[in-house]
C-alpha cells in the first residue's frame, strides 16, 4: 500500500515535474514518505520543480517543537528529498493574525494553480485535515478547535494530553475537494469502521471524510485491516484466504 501510494505520487511528479502536492502528517503517511525518500535518493523521482502544501498545523506550537507539523515534515520528508523548502508550504500556526494567515494560505494555493494530488489520512472520528465532525464545515483554510478525541489520539506524541494544542489551522473541505486527485490512505483494523462510514455511509458533516464520495477522482488505498468492513469489495477480496497480507483497494 505504501509502495502503491509512493508510486502514485512519483508517477504524478514524473508526468508533471511542477506538480502541486497536498501533503499530510500523522502515522499513516510515514511508510509512503520513506519510499519517496528512497525513490528520490536513487534518482527515480525528483521534487526539484514541485510545490507542496500541507493540510494543517497546530496553533501556538513553536515550529521547532518536535511535534509541530513543520518539524514532522522536515524530519520525515523534506530534509531527505530535493524539494526546495521555499516551495514546501505549511500554515503558520504562530502568525500574529491567524485569520490573515488563513487567507494568505488559500491565496498561495490558488496562485500555485491548485493542488494536483492531495494525500489524505482519516481520523477515527472521520476528520480530514483537522476538519472535525460537527453541524457545519468550512470551505477555506480556517482555525479550528480540536475535538477532544483528536487531542487524545495525538496525545501519544506528547508527554501528556495537556501539552496537545487546543487549536489548529487547517485547509477547509472546499480546499481539499478542489484538489484534482485525492489519495485517501488508511491502515489498521481500528480504522475499518470509519473507512466504511466514510465510503459507504451517508454524506454528512458528522463524518467529514464522507464528503470525499462527491469527488470525481478519489483514489482509496487501504491495507487489509482498514478495508475489512467495506461491503462493496469484490468477492475475492472479502474472502480472505488467498489474499496477501496487505492489499490495495
Ligand atoms: P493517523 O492520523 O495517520 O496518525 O492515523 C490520521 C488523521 O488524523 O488524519
Amino acid at each position: 500500500m505504501d509502495e502503491a501510494c509512493a508510486d502514485l505520487i512519483g508517477g504524478m511528479i514524473r508526468i508533471k515535474p511542477r506538480a502541486v502536492l497536498g501533503l499530510a502528517t500523522g502515522g499513516t503517511p510515514l511508510g509512503v514518505y520513506r519510499r519517496l525518500i528512497d525513490d528520490c535518493k536513487s534518482g527515480l523521482v525528483s521534487f526539484r520543480h514541485a510545490t507542496s502544501f500541507n493540510l494543517d498545523e497546530y496553533v501556538g506550537l513553536p515550529e521547532d517543537h518536535p511535534e509541530s507539523y513543520h518539524a514532522y515534515m522536515r524530519r520525515n520528508l523534506f530534509d531527505h528529498i530535493d524539494l526546495p523548502l521555499s516551495r514546501a508550504h505549511l500554515p503558520n500556526g504562530n502568525a500574529a493574525d491567524l485569520e490573515a494567515e488563513c487567507r494568505r494560505y488559500d491565496a498561495l494555493i490558488e496562485e500555485a494553480g491548485g493542488i494536483d494530488l492531495q494525500l489524505l489520512g482519516i481520523g477515527h472520528n472521520g476528520h480530514i485535515g483537522f476538519n472535525e465532525p460537527g453541524r457545519e464545515l468550512s470551505t477555506g483554510t480556517h482555525v479550528v478547535e480540536l475535538a477532544e478525541a483528536t487531542r487524545q489520539a495525538n496525545a501519544r506524541f506528547f508527554n501528556s494530553i495537556d501539552e496537545v494544542p487546543k487549536r489548529a489551522i487547517t485547509m477547509g473541505v472546499g480546499t481539499i475537494l478542489k484538489a484534482r486527485t485525492i489519495a485517501l490512505i488508511a491502515k489498521g483494523e481500528d480504522k475499518a469502521d470509519i473507512v466504511r462510514r466514510a465510503l459507504e455511509g451517508p454524506i454528512t458533516t458528522d463524518c467529514p471524510a464522507s464528503l470525499l464520495q462527491t469527488h470525481p477522482q478519489l483514489i482509496v488505498l487501504l491495507d487489509r485491516g482498514a478495508a475489512a468492513k467495506l461491503s462493496r469489495l469484490s468477492p475475492d477480496l472479502s474472502g480472505g484466504s488467498t489474499l496477501p497480507e496487505e492489499r490495495t483497494v
